[in-house]
């Protein structure tokens, strides 16, 4: 189902958050952090994101505004959908003249890392704390089967799933290493 889908997204989001926020804590302290992993972190959250995770909740937030009425916090989200989309290309734009080591001062740097990390962690939370349990209370099974009906991409995560993608190789790897000191 598309909110399990969904769900289980911001599962894999929560633990690349984890991941960047232990880099932005490496950074603080002055130690090496591995830019190309952080890069290919930030395209994930930035384009991954809006290619298969913003769609499916504009759909549902679509869904409830035109047969539930005005919600603040729904029409909110869809309107940071937007800006977290320009802020993260802004930052991953930042990453990139990192990596071809145009000079931005390690302060700078570490504010945007912040602010990033933190825009990302407000919204996940909302979505997961106020409104998801809003929806599913509000929503029938007609509503969920209409909501369903909208979106066909077929999906295999490119970073959790069966399949690697190429420009998350060493994101996957990374990911992997940290499940295996966990374990
Ligand atoms: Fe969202
Ligand atoms: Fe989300």
């Amino acid at each position: 189902m598309m909110i399990e889908r969904i769900h289980r997204e911001h599962g894999y989001m929560v633990r690349l958050l984890a991941l960047l926020r232990h880099k932005l804590n490496l950074l603080k302290s002055e130690r090496p952090v591995n830019y190309g992993v952080l890069r290919e972190l930030v395209d994930y959250l930035a384009n991954h994101a809006e290619k298969v995770h913003h769609p499916k909740e504009d759909i549902l937030y679509h869904y409830y505004l035109e047969h539930y009425g005005h919600n603040q916090q729904i029409d909110n989200l869809e309107l940071e959908h937007k800006t977290l989309s320009e802020k993260s290309h802004a930052f991953l734009d930042m990453v990139e003249m990192v990596l071809q080591d145009a000079v931005i001062p390690q302060d700078i740097f570490i504010e945007h890392l912040q602010a990033f990390l933190d825009a990302q962690k407000k919204h996940l939370e909302i979505e997961e704390r106020n409104v998801f349990p809003h929806l599913i209370e509000k929503f029938t099974v007609k509503d969920w089967q209409a909501v369903e009906e909208q979106w066909s991409v077929c999906e295999d995560d490119p970073v959790f799933g069966a399949t690697i993608a190429e420009q998350y190789q060493q994101l996957a790897d990374r990911v992997h290493q940290t499940e295996h000191e966990c374990s």
